[in-house]
């Protein structure tokens, strides 16, 4: 069930102003009554294929095919999801959000939450304020001091200080109200094995609040202050709050700032992140003392296209690459490796060199492909023909990713080169034996937008030829024109849509549902709920970018055109003719005939109807 009402969603549409919006992310110009057009924010690009309806705001990129509201709008361009973007635009023009009715459990279970989340949120506070103000922590803040890290980006991240007694949270904790069983569930507190008693769990270590995306903190990853102190970090283990693996560290912070730059730098510590942060990189995230997991991966590729490692060059660091690298695969994700020299982590190094020298090192990342290419020709012996096998052995997986263009050349030519044999036989050697030359793409930069749209089903034709605008196109390509029109001419649409079998005359699925909701509902607000969808639009994702990209095309007739619709309308009769008529081939019945009949009919009333179109589009040309 959704968490918040549809009457609120619907209060935050009217209450934004799309224009204003998207103004924000790329300039506009007006392209018609209902129409604006920019530079895609999705993709790169120099003449505009990007436009927007300001009254039913949608937006469609005919290049990269981005569709969408303007909760999708939010969810791309500041990595949130469709809750987080429905709360920020809430936030932003002040509609309040009103709940849907909860399962009493389910209310009570978030209730609980809620207090734990409040929990922790004044325990970090706490923690600040005991760095900043207690006497104790001064080693701390001379410590903190000493790496060159400033009080107003610790401040930013909320890094604190948790006292050596053994029972300052807890007494505080406990006097605000907060039971002993909260303080467990938190993970602030453990149960002494001692004497059964409560105790603090952090203590004399520096706190790092370790947040969610929309900066909650969830849990703490804790530095010890001397080499006696162990472990080095102590982190909240895996709770009802926080689970492992699940976030990345100072996501909150970086997030606009990721996406706006179309990249995020990935890091492995906490005080990596914030020297990042610092020296001005302020799309950096951290690791959170984990593995890279398939969720963090997921986070990443909600925050921008490209992924800059910055990880260790260590193995454990290679290993972290690896595992991005066949997690990203999934995801369209660009993947890049920041060249740090062996040992060096971005604190130590900003620190010793300075913020410009880490810039200038962000700035020669290399695709990741080539970062590997570049190992192993630094690793591998090739004096020997034995040592020139085994390199060729190493790369025949690397570039079984790569597939054809520029970059697979360029790999190619700086193998050969450094084993001394022609690129022809370098690639027949990648291509023999085990390594079976897949064509996938990991390394290839994407030229199109970050998000490649499937909705369209198995539509192959990509924006330049739909643009167009010629009426003799694949079949889903005029069903979907069809529709269009309908919205474009809305009363002549509504009659059209009424007149002809939805079932029969759509080819995918995905058409029928939306010619359906357009017929049930008001062509004049496609974007809205019709008592014909299976689900709100909002959990309809496919549906919804088709329908953006529908008014948006709709918006390009400068003139509703009836004949345009109508000559659509009969190109989709004769269509299903002919399915009728390859039907009755199959089933030898003496139905051909007449089907033969009826097309030539139709065929007639759409020559006739082409003939208007064409004349009516001399006319507004003349
Ligand atoms: P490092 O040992 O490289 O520490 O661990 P660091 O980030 O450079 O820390 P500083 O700069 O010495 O303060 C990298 C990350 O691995 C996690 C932490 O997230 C740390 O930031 N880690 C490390 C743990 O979770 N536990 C540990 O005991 C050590
Ligand atoms: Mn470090």
């Amino acid at each position: 069930m959704a968490l918040y009402t549809n009457e609120s969603k619907d209060r935050v549409r009217d209450a934004v102003d799309f224009v204003e919006l998207v103004s924000a992310r790329t300039e506009l110009r007006r392209a018609g009554p209902a129409r604006f057009e920019g530079l895609c924010p999705f993709h790169d690009e120099r003449t505009p294929s990007f436009g927007i309806d300001p009254g039913q705001k949608v937006y469609h990129c005919f290049g990269c095919q981005a569709s969408g509201d303007v909760f999708t709008f939010v969810q791309e361009t500041e990595g949130v999801d469709f809750k987080g973007a429905l709360e920020l635009l809430a936030e932003r023009y002040g509609v309040e959000l009103q709940r849907e009715q909860e399962d009493p459990r389910e209310a009570e279970r978030r209730k609980q939450r809620e207090r734990l989340l409040e929990l922790l949120s004044r325990t970090a506070t706490y923690y600040e304020r005991y760095l900043w103000d207690s006497s104790e922590a001064a080693r701390a803040r001379e410590y903190l001091a000493g790496r060159g890290l400033g009080e107003q980006m610790l401040r930013e991240f909320r890094v604190g200080y948790a006292p050596s007694a053994w029972d300052r949270v807890l007494l505080a904790s406990r006097r605000g109200g907060f039971s002993v069983a909260e303080l467990y569930a938190t993970g602030l507190a453990q149960r002494s094995k001692q004497n059964g008693q409560p105790y603090d769990r952090f203590r004399s270590r520096i706190m790092f609040p370790l947040t969610d995306i929309r900066g909650r903190v969830l849990g703490f990853g804790a530095r010890a202050m001397g080499e006696e102190q162990r472990p080095k970090y102590l982190n909240t283990s895996d709770n009802d709050v926080y689970h492992k693996g699940l976030h990345l560290y100072g996501a909150d912070l970086a997030r606009a700032h990721a996406a706006k730059a179309g990249a995020v730098i990935l890091c492995e510590g906490y005080t990596d992140a914030i020297a990042l942060h610092q020296a001005g990189m302020r799309n950096a995230v951290g690791l959170m003392g984990t593995a890279l997991t398939g969720d963090q991966v997921g986070e990443l590729s909600r925050m921008a296209q490209t992924v800059l490692l910055a990880l260790d060059a260590d193995s454990a660091g290679q290993e972290a690459m690896l595992r991005a690298s066949s997690l990203a695969a999934k995801r369209n994700l660009e993947l890049r490796v920041v060249p740090l020299p062996p040992g060096a982590d971005p604190a130590d190094l900003i620190q010793r060199e300075g913020p410009e020298a880490m810039t200038a090192i962000v700035e020669r990342s290399v695709p990741f492909v080539r970062f590997r290419v570049e190992r192993v020709l630094a690793g591998g012996d090739d004096s020997s023909p034995e040592g020139q096998d085994r390199m060729i052995d190493e790369l025949r997986p690397v570039f079984a990713q790569v597939g054809p263009g520029a970059m697979r050349m360029e790999l190619a030519r700086m193998v050969s080169s450094r084993l001394a044999v022609p690129e022809s036989v370098l690639e027949q050697r990648l291509a023999t034996s085990g390594g079976s030359a897949r064509a996938g793409s990991t390394g290839q930069p994407r030229a199109n937008g970050r998000r490649q749209r499937q909705a369209g089903g198995e539509r192959a034709g990509n924006g330049a030829a739909r643009r167009s605008g010629a009426l003799l196109h694949g079949r889903e390509d005029t069903e979907r024109a069809f529709l269009a029109l309908c919205i474009a001419a809305p009363d002549d649409g509504e009659q059209a849509l009424a007149s002809l079998d939805i079932d029969e005359y759509f080819s995918s699925d995905l058409l029928r549902r939306a010619a359906k909701h357009l017929h049930a509902g008001d062509l004049r607000a496609p974007m809205t709920a019709s008592p014909q969808d299976t689900g709100a639009p909002e959990d309809d994702a496919e549906l919804k970018a088709l329908l953006a990209e529908l008014v948006v095309e709709g918006g390009r007739e400068s003139v509703a055109r009836p004949a345009k619709l109508e000559a659509q309308r009969l190109q989709l009769e004769l269509a299903r003719i002919d399915r009728q008529i390859q039907r009755a081939r199959g089933e030898q019945s003496g139905a051909i005939s007449a089907l033969a009949g009826r097309r030539a009919q139709v065929k007639r009333e759409f020559d006739r109807a082409y003939g208007r179109v064409l004349e009516e589009t001399g006319d507004r040309e003349g």
